[in-house]
């Protein structure tokens, strides 16, 4: 690194503050592997809905009112009558839904190109600590407009703890604050999607990132590029991040924009998707759902969730499916990181993964007939399936994997 100093407004602030030596160690001089694919567009689209998500919340807060008898009615009040109430809620709604499709997609990417193996465990780590946290925050969040889904959605869920034996309906208990969901449940989901949940979810991104900068990014290649350096230290495969990558992000921005556009001005509840059509009536304690059923993203969760007949049972599948991905770089003990040189039943195995996923994740907002309850067995299989192949295909030398060059291909 130089050591040449900015004078100026930039030059006192650097006295007194690392600005430039963390936007070159950051950005400027943080060298990324050159051959970056579609596949890493979703960290930075990931990070620009975590800004979408917090700037837009900060206004429908100063509209929503966190009452058992008010919250239906002040959603209904930032659609009708706010100032761009309607676009800032659609923005909120659609940028959820988003979340979980780039985050989904950031995943697979990971899964593809082993960027959960060594050295990368903790950058991983902290990626599925921010999933489940994720996850919470919107489960919570959807509690907010006290629609019909968002109310016993909540019960059917918060009811699952109680299945959990010995401390289970004392844990439910504690958790709504009161014998049914009522208001006092109400008040704690506010306190948590809007203030505690996001402050944690911000600290784990810059976890993650700092983790990511100490041992730099993987590549499609699988391959490290910190081996090959030349004279000044620089690897041979790397580009610094600004420029280059920051105007390819740009790219991947632009379609992202133009997508999320197109759900918010036309499609905004994406036909019961994003916004289940119950959630248009006001929650109503004494009629449920014909059919409650989670929003898309839970759905390949809860179809695990109820492919197991004892509820117990089905509470504990659905947590091991979330942490099972915690201890992946521990069960996959291949060779070479990246699936394009690997062995040709790792190949089927994420393949067979990826559409098991996309099974549950249909099944999950069915109803569960007779079919669709052996269906979500066979994905239920297919899902730890997946993780015990790794396993055993690679831990017992089964793997047969190519060469894997010495520099990336472009
Ligand atoms: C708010 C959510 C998240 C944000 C803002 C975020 C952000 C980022 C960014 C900016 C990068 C670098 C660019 C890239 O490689 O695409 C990255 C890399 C990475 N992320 Fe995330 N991430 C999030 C969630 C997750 C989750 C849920 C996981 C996994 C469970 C994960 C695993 C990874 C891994 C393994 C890498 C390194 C990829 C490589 O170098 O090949 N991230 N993340």
């Amino acid at each position: 690194m130089s050591e040449t100093r900015s004078g100026g407004l930039v030059g006192w602030i650097d006295d007194r503050f690392p600005l430039t030596k963390m936007w070159r160690e950051h950005v400027s001089e943080y060298y990324a592997p050159k051959n970056f694919n579609f596949w890493y567009y979703f960290g930075s689209l990931a990070l620009l809905t975590l800004v979408i998500q917090v700037v837009s919340g900060i206004f429908l807060t100063m509209n929503y009112i966190p009452s058992g008898d008010r919250a239906f009615e002040s959603v209904e009040y930032i659609m009708r009558d706010v100032e761009w109430g309607w676009l800032i809620r659609y923005i909120h709604t659609t940028g959820a839904s988003a979340f979980f499709v780039v985050v989904y997609l950031h995943m697979f990417r990971a899964l593809m190109y082993g960027s959960y193996q060594k050295p990368r465990e903790l950058l991983w780590i902290f990626g599925c600590l921010i999933f489940v946290l994720l996850m919470a925050e919107a489960f919570m969040g959807y509690m907010l407009p006290w629609g019909q889904m968002s109310y016993w959605g909540g019960q059917v869920i918060i009811s699952l703890f109680g299945a959990i034996p010995v401390i289970g309906p004392d844990l439910a208990l504690w958790i709504r604050g009161d014998y049914v969901i009522s208001e006092a449940t109400l008040n704690r989901f506010f306190a948590l999607h809007v203030v505690a949940v996001p402050l944690v979810i911000i600290f784990l991104v810059v976890a993650h990132i700092l983790a990511l900068h100490e041992v730099g990014s993987n590549n499609p290649d699988g391959i490290d590029i910190k081996k090959n350096k030349d004279a000044n230290g620089i690897p041979k495969d790397g580009i610094p991040f600004h420029p280059y990558y920051t105007v390819k992000d740009l790219i991947g921005v632009g379609v992202y924009f133009i997508l999320f556009s197109v759900v918010v001005f036309y499609i905004p509840d994406f036909w019961g998707m994003f916004i289940e059509h119950p959630n248009f009536e006001e929650a109503n304690p004494q009629v449920t759902p014909d059919h409650i059923a989670p929003v898309w993203y839970f759905a390949a969760y809860y179809a695990i969730l109820r492919a197991i007949p004892d509820t117990f049972g089905g509470v504990l599948a659905m947590g091991l499916a979330v942490m099972i991905l915690f201890v992946l770089p521990w069960l996959d003990r291949g060779k070479v990181r990246s699936i394009r040189y690997r062995g040709l039943s790792f190949k089927i195995a994420l393949g067979i993964f990826a559409v098991g996923f996309m099974l549950l994740t249909y099944l999950g907002t069915q109803p569960a007939t007779g079919l669709n309850t052996m269906l979500s067995r066979l994905g239920t299989v297919i899902y730890f399936g997946y993780f015990i192949f790794l396993f055993v295909y690679t831990a017992f030398g089964l793997e047969r994997t190519k060469p894997v060059p010495e520099r990336v291909t472009s």
